[in-house]
């Protein structure tokens, strides 16, 4: 049993922690200095990678293109329980249960992927991909949200999941259902789905009005639940708890709805009433930092907000970069962003997203981050993102891979039920006791390649363990991956300066 994200003390570390990574920073920059500007990869192969390991979690009836062969349909009944058809979506990680808050988010960023990174993908012939991706989504989401002021947020019963080594094709613990409504509302799942959609209503705009239409209206709904009954969901608790509270998730909703329908009650929202604040994190739980990103390109009010967004944007920079006076964020000494064990690699793909999207709008508006007088070129951004994508490919202490079937020396024990289990004839009845000793204790391979999946990974000293049972190290969650496609696709295309041309 695992929780996705200790307890945590909020962005802000401990002055004995910022002079550790202080004194870390010294060999951090001697091992950047010896591994040269030079390092390079196959990034078009691990960008294609990334993708399949989303299409990997898919849960429901996958459809005659699936790539993954090991897989097949699951979660069939899933929504029996209410009488409702809750089929799709994905699982979350290493487990068979479909939570809400991290799925939203897992799509939020996908579509803003496909936005940002839109000639990168086509030009890698991966679009196509992405916006399946988003739909596989989306469409259930259309499915939980269904009944006005009410959504499913989970399906499975993780406690029980958690007590059962099996593969979703034949799971058979409950598929309990968990819902929120206006006496159980949920502030951060109904607007982090309401970003998700308004974001992926963009995405379909051009290509499928109808459907597009209809993810923003759900996503205006959503988003006035969620603003109209303010109060944390703790049903997720302890697996998916909201330490960060839901004003992020408000400003970030309110952000995207801003950007599909330009209707100055967002704007509004914004400018006056939301609370936005500066943090070194940007993941599942805390998305301030993706939103300011946003307002500072948006540049939407001239009367001063604007500038504290840009501000805002600029500290998280800031805090991050181990070469600037203000940062705070530990960096292993091989050079990797760690917050904390457990799905830490989300920090390290989604400090690269933001970095190559932030300095690409830098550099359109001819600006810098300012680190308080210290200017900080888009091109050091750049620079850091390659380097933290290039640690997880390979460029590390370790010199091996921490994506499944990418590179030298790939991890071969992802913490995942379904690619340890063997591949079982539907309707095959698999006895929970028995399953941990029969798939998850043997130290023996995978049976079945997680391709693309980019393992929690390494510790605070770069130290990685190889074992199912190491689930910190091994486990792998949608967020993780969906936060590596732009980067991926970025390197892929523009090459290793990630300058976009034009
Ligand atoms: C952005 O905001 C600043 C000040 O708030 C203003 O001077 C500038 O013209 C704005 N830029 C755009 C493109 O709107
Ligand atoms: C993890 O599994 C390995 C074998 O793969 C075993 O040697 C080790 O003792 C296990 N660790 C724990 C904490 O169970």
């Amino acid at each position: 049993m695992k929780n996705k994200r200790a307890p945590a003390s909020g962005g802000v570390r401990t002055v004995a922690l910022a002079i550790l990574a202080a004194l870390l920073v010294v060999v951090s920059g001697a091992v950047q200095a010896a591994a040269g500007a030079a390092v390079s990869f196959n990034y078009k192969d691990a960008l294609s990678k990334s993708i399949m390991f989303l299409e990997a979690q898919r849960s429901g009836k996958l459809p005659p293109n699936n790539r993954i062969k090991w897989r097949g349909d699951s979660g069939m009944e899933d929504g029996k329980l209410a009488h409702v058809d809750l089929t799709g979506g994905y699982y979350d990680a290493g487990d068979n249960v479909k939570y809400g808050l991290p799925l939203a988010f897992t799509v939020t960023t996908l579509a803003w992927t496909a936005l940002a990174f839109k000639p990168e993908l086509q030009a890698a012939g991966e679009l196509n991909n992405v916006h399946a991706a988003i739909r596989w989504g989306t469409d259930y989401f259309l499915k939980c949200a269904a009944k006005k002021n009410h959504m499913y947020v989970q399906v499975g019963d993780p406690n029980l999941d958690h007590q059962c080594w099996v593969r979703p094709e034949n799971m058979n613990t409950p598929r309990t259902l968990y819902e929120i409504d206006d006496k159980t509302p949920g502030t951060e799942i109904a607007a982090e789905t309401a970003a998700a959609l308004a974001a992926s209503s963009l995405v379909f705009r051009d290509t499928d009005k109808g459907y597009s239409r209809r993810l923003l209206n759900k996503a205006k709904l959503l988003y006035q639940f969620g603003r109209s009954h303010m109060k944390t969901y703790d049903g997720e608790c302890p697996f998916y708890c909201s330490y960060s509270g839901y004003n992020d998730e408000l400003l970030w909703a309110a952000t995207w709805l801003y950007m599909a329908t330009k209707r100055q009650a967002y704007a509004d929202f914004i400018s006056h009433e939301a609370i936005s604040s500066s943090v070194a994190e940007f993941s599942w739980d805390l998305k301030y930092p993706g939103a300011q990103v946003l307002l500072a390109d948006l540049n939407m009010t001239a009367n001063g907000g604007l500038q504290s967004f840009k501000t805002q944007a600029d500290n998280f920079v800031c805090a991050v970069l181990p070469d600037t006076p203000f940062h705070q964020v530990f960096i292993t000494p091989g050079g990797m962003i760690h917050l904390r064990d457990g799905a830490n690699t989300q920090y390290v793909t989604g400090t690269a997203f933001l970095f190559v999207v932030y300095s690409d709008i830098l550099l359109r508006s001819g600006q810098q981050v300012m680190c308080g007088s210290q200017p900080i070129p888009p091109a050091r951004l750049k620079e850091f993102a390659k380097q933290q994508i290039d640690y997880l490919l390979g460029a590390n202490p370790r010199g091996r891979s921490y994506v499944v079937g990418f590179g030298v020396n790939p991890p071969t024990q992802p913490h995942h039920r379904g690619a340890s289990t063997p591949v079982l004839k539907p309707g095959t009845v698999v006895n929970c006791g028995m399953s941990f000793g029969d798939w998850f204790a043997p130290d023996r391979p995978n049976p079945n390649e997680l391709t693309g999946a980019i393992m929690g990974g390494p510790d605070g000293n770069d130290e990685f363990v190889d074992k199912r049972n190491a689930s910190s190290c091994t486990e792998p969650c949608t967020y993780i991956n969906s936060l590596s496609i732009g980067p991926l696709a970025a390197l892929a295309v523009r090459g290793n300066d990630l300058v976009a041309s034009q």
